[in-house]
């Protein structure tokens, strides 16, 4: 019996991976992704009775039986921080397609994915992907690349074969030999380019007969099912089903399992095993991720394959966690193996830094690469919903730093205590089911705690300002004082202390009043009834007299350096000349 080859299908962002496979499927997954983007490995089947009708007459070509049961297509997120999930998808596959769009030719995806699979050496075929897009290219939907190929006028025939060879050049430059799937002389030397249009369907066929004929052939061996193989799977999703109970999503890559086996698997709180109590498979062609069918039933998966685990336990079981079946001797062994795994992606780290609750292993590994990268350090990350003692956790953060004292939490729920602890504590959840839009707003609102702590730093410092005492306006001589001053400069506000032209200390504004009422600010243009405790009127201060707010040489150069922005050029003269009067000799030109 030979299983089922694992297809990883790599590309650089938007190439239309997802398409693809959609379109091999008749879904459409690609439409009801988040952003428009794949986020997560995703899994589907695709068996050999389909691939036969597909084909057709074309199957001839090949020149031998399938005998290989289908293909295991894994759908891989071709975003830049998802190095890490690639990678996965290239270490358990045994061919990848690497998709290419050719309006855009190669670009840093497409590369990283060549170097991956160059280093776990698998082979690989070429999707020239959005032929459709070719000027005054005509579309035959779904018709075979060759047939639509030799109808097309001859400019657009030239235009893709210079693509074509563009593709064949920058392969070159990386060592691999390649040529258009048809003209190929030796498979085991040269990479097939096979254009395609995941929009119209042309092309689509050869590339699943190649798929399939070339892992047949190559990769026979391989194939093989290892009469002892361990069993070997990675946790795709964590699910919730009625009357299954918590359920996980597994691809299941090497081995076999059957129901009543002992697994381990990770979970938060480490390695745990339990027993399969069902096993469930998605119907063939179905997304295991979101699939258009109920699963059925089995008595034993054989890898590879995507399978729905039901048992007891899983609750805390993490997504992106390895899953190995586990006789009685080997459970300590893998286990540690799991450990170590989870270990390495999971921080405890406690100190400055922000907290982030991510839904699986791969996407926290995503986060904090990106986290990384902005150099965003990081107190906790953990899977699952955000609880209580993150917003308290993160409470503590924000004292010792402000700009870390907040929760990013990444397609995962918030319960509802920690929901009602940020409110009560004022600390921010930025909650978001797309990784860049997660880094994107903890920018934004690290942007608006800078503005909100430079703007609370000015309001505490004293601005300058020039009054003149009023004639005729002084409502009470002392204990408090209180007259009438024309704010001819500037602005004033209580607390604010005032000096006379000769630098002498008049005493504090107690109070502002405007009309009756306390006001907190007086500014330029404004009369307003001022209190203080200090003066006698008549003594002190009296009727025509001019006074300064007495800023502090310490507050002057916070003004003049970093919130320059926020005083008019008559504000920063005035600060010259009060600095003045007190005996410095700041040069304050408006113009510098
Ligand atoms: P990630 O998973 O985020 O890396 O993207 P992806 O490679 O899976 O790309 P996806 O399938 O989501 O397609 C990206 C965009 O390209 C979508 O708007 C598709 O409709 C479009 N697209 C994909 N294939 C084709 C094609 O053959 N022709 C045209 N015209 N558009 C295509
Ligand atoms: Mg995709």
């Amino acid at each position: 019996m030979i299983r089922q080859p694992i297809v990883v299908v790599m590309g650089h962002v938007d190439h239309g991976k997802t398409s693809l496979l959609d379109k091999i499927r008749k879904t459409s997954v690609a439409k009801r992704e988040k952003g428009g983007i794949t986020q997560h490995i995703g899994a589907s089947e695709v068996p050999t009775e389909v691939i036969v009708k597909a084909c057709g007459a074309m199957m001839n070509l090949l020149q031998t039986k399938l005998e290989i049961p289908g293909l295991l297509f894994i759908d891989t997120p071709g975003h830049e921080a998802f190095t890490n999930l690639r990678e996965r998808g290239g270490s358990i596959s045994d061919m990848a397609v690497l998709v290419v769009d050719i309006t855009k030719g190669f670009e840093p995806q497409t590369f990283e994915a060549i170097e991956i699979l160059r280093d776990y050496k698998t082979p690989f075929v070429i999707a020239m992907n959005k032929i459709d897009l070719i000027d005054r290219w005509v579309p035959h939907p779904d018709s075979t690349f060759l047939a639509s190929f030799n109808s097309q006028p001859q400019e657009v025939q030239e235009e893709l074969e210079k693509r074509l060879y563009q593709f064949v050049g920058r392969l070159s430059e990386l060592d691999f030999q390649s040529e258009r799937f048809d003209r190929i002389s030796d498979f085991t030397k040269q990479i097939a380019i096979i254009p395609i249009s995941a929009k119209t369907g042309e092309g689509v066929n050869e590339l699943l007969m190649f798929i399939a004929g070339l892992s047949q052939r190559f990769l026979k061996s391989r194939l093989h099912l290892k009469a002892k193989g361990e069993g070997r799977g990675s946790i795709l999703e964590v699910k919730d089903e009625t009357g299954l109970g918590t359920t996980i999503d597994v691809i299941f890559y090497d081995g076999v399992i059957k129901r009543g086996d002992c697994i381990v698997f990770g979970t938060v709180n480490g390695a745990k095993t339990t027993k399969v109590r069902a096993l469930l498979k998605p119907k063939p062609l179905d997304e295991m991720r979101d699939p258009r069918e109920k699963f059925s039933n089995v008595e034993e998966v054989h890898a590879a394959a995507g399978v729905k685990i039901s048992a007891p336990g899983l609750e805390h079981a993490i997504a992106g966690s390895p899953l190995l079946v586990a006789s009685k001797a080997d459970e300590a062994r893998l286990k540690a193996e799991i450990d170590k795994e989870i270990k390495e992606v999971l921080v405890e780290k406690g100190g400055e830094g922000v907290i982030l609750k991510a839904d699986t292993l791969g996407s926290l590994e995503a986060i904090m690469k990106l986290l990384k990268d902005e150099k965003v350090p990081v107190s906790r990350a953990g899977i699952g919903a955000v609880v209580k003692k993150d917003v308290v956790d993160a409470s503590g953060i924000r004292n010792q730093n402000r700009y870390y004292g907040v929760v990013l939490s990444f397609n995962t729920p918030v319960l509802e205590d920690a929901e009602e602890e940020a409110r009560r504590s004022g600390i921010t959840l930025i909650k978001e089911g797309i990784i860049y839009a997660l880094l994107d707003n903890y920018k934004l609102w690290v942007e608006k705690e800078r503005e909100l702590e430079r703007s609370q730093a000015f309001s505490s410092l004293v601005l300058p300002a020039k009054l003149k005492v009023m004639a005729g306006c002084c409502f009470r001589a002392s204990h408090p004082a209180i007259f009438g001053v024309d704010v001819i400069a500037g602005r004033i506000k209580p607390d604010y202390g005032l000096i006379n032209d000769k630098g002498i200390a008049v005493g504090k504004i107690k109070a502002i009043q405007s009309e009756n009422e306390s006001i907190a600010e007086a500014k330029e243009g404004m009369q307003a009834a001022i209190s203080m405790d200090e003066p006698t009127f008549g003594r002190q201060v009296n009727e025509g007299d001019i006074l300064y707010t007495n800023v502090p040489r310490t507050h002057a150069k916070q003004l003049l350096g970093k919130y320059k922005e926020f005083l008019n050029p008559s504000e920063i003269e005035l600060l010259g000349k009060i600095r003045g009067i007190l005996g410095d000799t700041f040069v304050t030109s408006s113009h510098d």
